[in-house]
């Protein structure tokens, strides 16, 4: 697919007011500088929304949703970004233009996409075809449905086929009918032997035609019709242009409507699970189709609900080895439940046994949460073994520390310190240490200066469980160090103050100064997304020379974590509207806006805190290294000296600070 070109997204960025897109989903009532409405992400009656023009963002107060006018389309409409962009194209009339011509290889993939999507809709109608309207797919394929219990209504709706049980009937009939050989052999529905004979790959076999979220056909399931030792149960289309088995979702487009509706995602194994749940009058559910689950099937998962319901079959087979995919889950902010099915029973044998509102019933009195379910699991299995138990907390602990909302994590080690029967405490030193390795293991910042040999470059021994405190403390009031430096940037960065050199007193911008300064110390931002935010600050403060329009940029950042954590972070009220107006931070920004020497001091401060964190930090690291067991007399030496300088530095700092701040 052709890209939309820069000069259309840019004109779309210009043009597009976040009061008007929102306004025409959320009724909104002026409110100061803004407006205010109901959420609509959320259970909402009081008007917790606010939408402001100035920066061209939402935010809820509430649930937490926030965005630009883009993000609320894709969130509320739930489209894609490229969709979003045609929304808005049309609503503020803007012809959209695409990057460039289109290349003729780019034409050509296009064109045989769509080719092959026009070669499985004949293929699903075809089986559809001889399902119904021949004496072999009544009789074996219609019968073989009707024994599972399958209504009629149903196998119209999922669009079930049948494909004779002859050498090459359907393979024959696509060639008459113009189809190319290429293409039926690159879908798999026809394959050759070993003589070049073309073949049915799925003949004698009922078929579940496979649908994306449009509702295309993009392959194909297709079941034996009696149990067979020598062939797969299921044979499925291969991987090829259109389909993507690691993008696939059984159902996902007829149970979209559902799962919007009851804002839940039911997760089976099966096509055939999905089948007879939908039967139950249960239409919000899905199949991973035996694998386990992707992080681009659970993309696709949290565009239309953040809940999700996994269910299991009673026998537990396999329940261990599918925590990890579920972990995946939570790390992406989904809520997580499962529901255990009786021994024995997956969900189609168990909807087959009870009536719909049995069913309904079952699902509600028996669905747990996630990591409670986990923890049972892993207790059961680790017994009082205290090797296995560690192992077991840190496990559950690692699956805390993917989870995105500090009340649901406080719950969490709560209910971990009961069912373990350890402090609290004790688990949240852990967990914290476990997060901020989380952080600093996402992407790392594109223009991190290339690693030096200094110490601090890896302040991240392997601590135990039982790690001194200090080393958190350290690491969590560097993080706020950074963070204070990033907002300092982002709020003020244009501004100038005026600093001492050589004995000079020149003007410089803050955010020159504070490059420099971080350069001349070789500082290097650790976590991630702040350091990701740095980055797009001074990518973009090169373009724009002026604070709003360096603030709206990074507000239409694609990183939504940049994006989000500077909606965060930047008030969206204008202090004069401000109901918090006695904030002591909104004090000290009005006055800095009127107040170089405020200002100048604030930075300096600002500044020397980051620089004393890094300064503790790498200190605890030469601590740690100077614990090590196998460590020979020279570099014990070289580290004792080199404590000896930090704690100096460290000292001198400290007076700094201290000395400024009285
Ligand atoms: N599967 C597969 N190939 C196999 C077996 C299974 O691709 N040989 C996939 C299918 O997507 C199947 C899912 O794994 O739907 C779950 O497997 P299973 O529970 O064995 O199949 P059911 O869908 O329950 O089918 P049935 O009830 O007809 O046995
Ligand atoms: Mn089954």
């Amino acid at each position: 697919m052709a890209k939309i070109s820069r000069r259309t997204i840019d004109e779309i960025y210009a043009s597009m007011k976040i009061e008007e897109v929102v306004g025409d989903f959320v009724s909104l009532k002026r409110q100061g500088s803004g407006y205010v409405g109901i959420c609509p992400f959320h259970d909402d009656r009081n008007p917790s929304m606010h939408v402001t023009p100035r920066l061209g963002i939402y935010k809820c107060f509430v649930c937490d949703a926030k965005g630009n006018a883009i993000n609320f389309l894709m969130e509320h409409e739930k489209i894609t970004y490229p969709e979003a962009l045609e929304y808005l194209a049309k609503k503020y009339s803007i012809t959209i233009e695409y990057d460039r011509p289109e290349t003729d290889v780019e034409r050509e993939q296009r064109t045989e996409r769509e080719s092959l999507y026009l070669v499985n809709e004949f293929a699903e109608k075809f089986f559809i075809d001889q399902l119904h309207n021949t004496e072999e797919g009544q009789l074996m394929g219609m019968t073989y449905f009707k024994e599972r219990g399958f209504k009629d209504s149903t196998i119209e709706q999922f669009h079930l086929g049948y494909c004779p049980d002859s050498w090459d009937t359907f393979t024959k009939e696509a060639l008459k009918q113009g189809y190319q050989e290429d293409f039926l052999l690159k879908l798999g529905l026809t394959h050759k032997s070993s003589n070049g004979k073309l073949y049915d790959f799925y003949r004698g076999r009922v078929i579940f035609p496979i649908h994306n979220v449009s509702g295309k056909v993009i392959g194909f399931g297709g079941r034996v019709l009696k149990k067979d030792e020598k062939t797969a149960k299921y044979y499925n289309s291969p991987e090829n242009e259109i389909y993507h088995k690691r993008e696939t979702l059984y159902d996902i487009y007829l149970a979209k409507k559902a799962i919007r509706a009851a804002d839940n995602i039911y997760l089976v194994e099966g096509y055939t699970d999905v089948i007879s749940m939908f039967e139950s009058g249960i239409e919000n559910v899905v199949a991973s189709s035996g694998t386990s689950l992707t992080e681009e099937q659970i993309h696709i998962l949290s565009r239309q609900s953040k809940n999700i319901t996994v269910l299991y079959d009673g026998d537990r087979a396999g329940i261990k080895a599918s925590l990890r995919g579920i972990d995946l889950l939570l790390n992406k902010g989904m809520n997580v439940k499962v529901c255990l099915l009786p021994d024995g029973d997956d969900p189609d044998s168990f909807a087959k046994k009870h009536r719909d509102s049995e069913m309904k019933e079952y699902l509600e009195k028996n669905t747990t949460d996630f990591l409670l379910f986990k923890a049972q699991i892993l207790s059961e299995e680790s017994g009082n073994d205290p090797v296995k138990r560690a192992a077991m907390v840190s496990d559950m602990l690692k699956s805390i520390a993917g989870i995105q909302d500090n009340i649901v994590r406080a719950f969490y080690v709560k209910e971990c310190s009961r069912l373990f029967n350890l402090p609290e405490e004790t688990l949240n030193t852990e967990l914290k240490r476990l997060v901020w390795a989380n952080m600093r293991s996402a992407k790392p910042s594109s223009t991190t200066a290339p690693v030096s040999d200094s110490p601090a470059q890896n302040p991240f021994p392997e601590i135990n469980i039982h790690s001194p405190k200090q080393t958190q403390t350290i690491n969590d009031k560097l993080y706020e160090a950074e963070k204070n430096l990033v907002i300092l940037l982002l709020q003020f960065g244009c501004y100038e103050i005026h600093v001492e050199k050589d004995e000079e007193n020149l003007p410089i911008r803050v955010d020159q100064f504070i490059c420099d300064e971080l350069f001349n110390d070789n500082i290097i931002l650790k976590s991630p997304v702040i350091a990701r935010t740095f980055d797009s600050y001074v990518k973009s403060a090169e373009l724009l020379k002026d604070q709003n329009a360096i603030q709206r940029a990074l507000l239409m950042s694609e990183d939504d974590e940049v994006r989000n954590f500077v909606i965060e972070n930047l008030p969206t009220e204008i202090p004069e509207v401000s109901p918090n107006w006695e904030n002591r931070y909104e004090v000290l920004i009005s006055s800095m806006h009127n107040n170089v020497q405020v200002l100048q001091q604030e930075v300096q401060n600002v500044l020397m805190n980051l620089k004393l964190r890094v300064v503790e930090d790498t200190i605890s690291y030469v601590e740690s290294q100077l614990k090590l067991p196998d460590l020979n007399e020279t570099d014990t030496e070289m580290l004792m000296g080199y404590m000896c300088e930090l704690v100096q530095t460290r000292k001198t700092i400290s007076s700094f600070l201290n000395r400024t701040v009285s």
